[in-house]
C-alpha cells in the first residue's frame, strides 16, 4: 500500500460522506464498512504479485488432465485445479479467489471477455482484476461459496432439482448475452445453499456445440434422481474418474 493510495481512498470517502450528508446517495453501516474495509483491486493485485506468483510453480503435464501445482508459497491454499489453471485462496482474501493459468495454456483473454459480456448475475462469478507477471497470467474472481457436483458426489451430498433449473436459467442468460455455454461439466457447476452456480465460463466464446451439460442432465434424470436423490451415498473418486475417462472416449468415438 502506498501513501498516495491512502490519500486517494481518504478523499473518496470524504466525497462520498458529503454526498450522503446532502442525500445525494444513501449510506448504510454495512455499505460504509464495505467502502472502508474492502481491499482495492490494486491491493489485491499487489498481494498476488508479491506473495503468490514469485513462488508458484504450475505445470500442465497433459492438456486433458488437471494442472499440477508443484510449489505453492506459504499462506496460500489450493481451492481447485482444472485443465488450464489452478485456483487459490489466502487468509486476507474474503470474497475473492485467484485463478492462475499454467504457462502455455490458452484462455485467459477469453475468460476476461466472457466476464465482461456476462456482467453481474447471481449464478456467476465476476472478474475484479486481470494481470500478468512473467509467464503467469491471472484473474482475481469473486469467490463462489459452494461445492462442485463432483465434490457433492464424493461427499454424498444431495444435488436438488432446483440446482439443475438454476443452471439451465443461468446458461439461457449467458446465451442472451451472446455467449455459447461450453464445457459445463461436474467440476464446473456448484451447489450453494440449494441453488445452482456456474463456476467456470472460460470456454463460453467457443461457437461449436457442446453436449456436456445435456449429457449431465440425462445422467441426473435417469441415474441420480431414481437412485441417489433421496439417499445419496459417497461415490469413490476412482469411480468418478473412470466415468470421466469413459465419457471422453465415448464422445470422441461419436463425434
Ligand atoms: N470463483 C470461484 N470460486 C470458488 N472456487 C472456484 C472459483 N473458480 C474456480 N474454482 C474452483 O477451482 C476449480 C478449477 O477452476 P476452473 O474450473 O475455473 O479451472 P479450468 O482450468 O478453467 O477448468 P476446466 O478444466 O474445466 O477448463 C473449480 O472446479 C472450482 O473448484
Ligand atoms: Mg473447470
Amino acid at each position: 500500500m502506498n501513501i498516495w493510495h491512502d490519500i486517494d481512498e481518504g478523499l473518496y470517502l470524504l466525497y462520498f460522506c458529503r454526498r450522503a450528508f446532502y442525500n445525494e446517495v444513501s449510506i448504510t453501516w454495512k455499505g460504509l464498512q464495505r467502502l472502508t474495509m474492502e481491499p482495492s483491486s490494486i491491493e489485491l493485485a499487489d498481494l498476488v504479485e508479491r506473495t503468490l506468483l514469485p513462488g508458484l510453480e504450475l505445470e500442465s503435464v497433459q492438456p486433458e488432465e488437471p494442472v499440477l501445482v508443484k510449489e505453492l508459497p506459504g499462506n496460500w491454499t489450493k481451492l481447485g485445479a482444472g485443465n488450464y489453471a489452478g485456483v487459490f485462496t489466502h487468509p486476507n482474501l474474503h470474497d475473492e479467489v485467484v485463478k492462475v493459468y499454467a504457462p502455455g495454456r490458452p484462455g485467459w483473454e477469453n475468460e476476461l471477455e466472457v466476464y465482461r459480456k456476462l456482467g453481474e448475475h447471481p449464478a456467476y462469478s465476476s472478474c475484479r482484476h486481470a494481470g500478468q507477471r512473467g509467464d503467469l497470467r491471472y484473474l482475481i474472481l469473486k469467490k463462489l461459496r459452494g461445492k462442485t457436483f463432483y465434490q457433492c458426489l464424493v461427499q454424498g451430498l444431495t444435488i436438488p432439482q432446483q440446482v439443475i433449473d438454476d443452471i439451465d436459467a443461468a446458461l439461457d442468460y449467458a446465451r442472451s448475452r451472446g455467449l455459447y455455454p461450453h464445457d459445463v461439466h461436474g467440476k464446473n457447476v456448484m451447489v450453494s445453499e440449494g441453488r445452482g452456480l456456474v463456476v467456470d465460463v472460460s470456454d463460453f466464446l467457443k461457437y461449436e456445440p457442446c453436449s456436456m451439460w445435456d449429457d449431465l442432465k440425462k445422467a441426473y434424470s435417469y441415474l441420480y434422481s431414481p437412485l441417489m436423490s433421496n439417499n445419496p451415498v459417497p461415490v469413490p473418486e476412482w469411480v468418478l474418474n473412470g466415468v470421466r475417462k469413459g465419457y471422453r472416449l465415448f464422445r470422441s468415438a461419436h463425434s
